[in-house]
């Protein structure tokens, strides 16, 4: 497949535009950035005219797929009756409601704009209810690209320290040091309690699955242990749900393995692609945005993005997106993992139909440290490869799935597996 007219594009866009992207996460993509002309359902077209299956689903919001008609509709709706008022609209009550119901955390909400800024309303709150000021997050956990969490995302080991004493690693050059931030390994919940037990952190931080790196599930009992730990010390327990929200459980992973936390932050799939975060939690900590916490922005709860919020959530409640998706993502999942064994490999399929990852790896990691024994060079070769064959997945192994999604483009993207791997690793 060529992609000569993205290249030549992004190369001409670089004179103006930073590295001809707007986001360093679309920055250093196999063969390079792509230019889109549309999205429809499953289907992105891109500027070479070529149609490609899309798991990337705008790195994971399109649980509904690309231009689904009930929110498409509702925005265009909205544009008749306003776009921002500086005010509230009975939209935001409306989808704060159905959040609430979804959602066994959310007593109270409060929407934002990114996932990035909400976790900075998570922390704030955190501090200003305990009183204190260490935060603790976890290695290979992303809490978004702000000074305070980018730390340990994705280190080299050789920076990283001993791995039951993580020292935090930037994720930036220009980033202020760490004040306030300790990392610690995931999925181990003894050096947490150790931790937590000289009574001076105000929150935890994590992703309840490990998605950002290497897809890792939360081992039988380590939520409890961490819920239980942040209960005997006084400290919040935040999770990070920008990913797993809608799409592990309508409910996300609080509802799928039964640990609340008293904070969580959620993005993505809440809006179906349009910019909408939230920061929901108990009510009793929350209580203080009411009051002494300050959170802003000009653009929280923007008409047209409320009104895709209402609507994409109101999809969700009524729970025929995750019945479709149990239906095709389980088709995937199962499709690959025969496929891979079928070329003789060692591959491992991990996670829920909606958002699962694919590791070339002989086992499941515990941890950070654990994952990088997997050949990801190898699988970064194999996305960019399937890529040429018409389906498009993040080099980094996570694969989302939509609504939009078929039998029939499951079975598509089966072929187009086979014919890489028959092609040769
Ligand atoms: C778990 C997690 N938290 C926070 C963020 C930041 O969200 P946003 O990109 O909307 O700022 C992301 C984004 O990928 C994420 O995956």
């Amino acid at each position: 497949m060529p992609f000569h007219a993205s290249r030549q594009r992004i190369e001409e866009a670089s004179a103006l535009v930073a590295g001809g992207v707007n986001s360093a996460f679309r920055q250093g993509i196999a063969p390079h950035p792509l230019v889109f002309t549309a999205a429809d359902g499953p289907i992105l077209t891109d500027l070479d005219g070529n149609r490609l299956i899309d798991y990337f689903l705008g790195m994971g919001p399109m649980l509904l797929g690309h231009r689904p008609a009930p929110v498409v509709e509702a925005a265009r709706a909205q544009l008749d009756r306003s776009i921002l008022v500086a005010g509230q609209t009975e939209l935001e009550y409306a989808a704060a409601r159905l959040l609430a119901d979804l959602v066994p955390s959310a007593e109270l909400v409060r929407f934002s704009v990114s996932g990035s800024e909400a976790v900075q309303a998570a922390l704030r709150v955190a501090r200003a209810v305990t009183g204190r000021s260490t935060v603790v997050k976890f290695e290979g956990h992303y809490h978004g690209w702000f000074d305070n969490v980018l730390w340990s995302v994705a280190p080299q080991l050789e920076e990283a320290g001993p791995p039951d004493a993580p020292v935090p690693v930037p994720g930036s050059a220009g980033q202020q040091p760490a004040v306030d931030v300790e990392v610690l390994p995931w999925n181990a919940p003894e050096p947490l309690a150790a931790r937590l037990a000289a009574g001076d952190v105000a929150a935890v931080i994590m992703e309840p699955v490990m998605f950002n790196n290497a897809g890792i599930l939360p081992r039988p009992g380590y939520l409890e242990a961490v819920r239980a730990a942040c209960d005997a010390t006084g400290t919040l327990l935040v999770f990070d749900e920008v990913i797993t929200g809608f799409r592990v459980a309508p409910g996300g992973a609080q509802q799928l393995y039964g640990v609340t936390p008293d904070l969580t932050i959620l993005g993505k799939a809440l809006a179906n692609g349009f910019p909408v975060a939230a920061l929901v939690g108990k009510r009793e900590p929350m209580s203080v945005l009411a009051g002494p916490v300050l959170h802003g922005g000009t653009y929280n709860t923007q008409s047209v993005a409320m009104a895709a919020t209402l609507a994409t959530l109101t999809e969700i409640a009524g729970g025929e997106p995750h019945r479709r998706i149990a239906v095709t993502g389980t088709r995937l999942m199962d499709g690959l993992r025969k496929e891979f064994a079928g070329a003789g490999m060692d591959v491992q399929v991990v996670g829920f139909p909606a958002v699962f990852q694919v590791r070339f790896d002989t086992g499941q990691p515990r941890d950070y440290r654990e994952a990088l024994r997997a050949d990801r060079a190898g699988y970064t070769r194999f996305a960019a490869r399937l890529l040429e064959h018409g389906v498009r997945i993040l080099p980094r192994g996570t694969w989302f799935v939509s609504t939009a999604h078929e039998e029939g483009h499951v079975d598509e993207t089966l072929a187009a597996v086979r014919a890489v791997l028959a092609e040769g690793k």
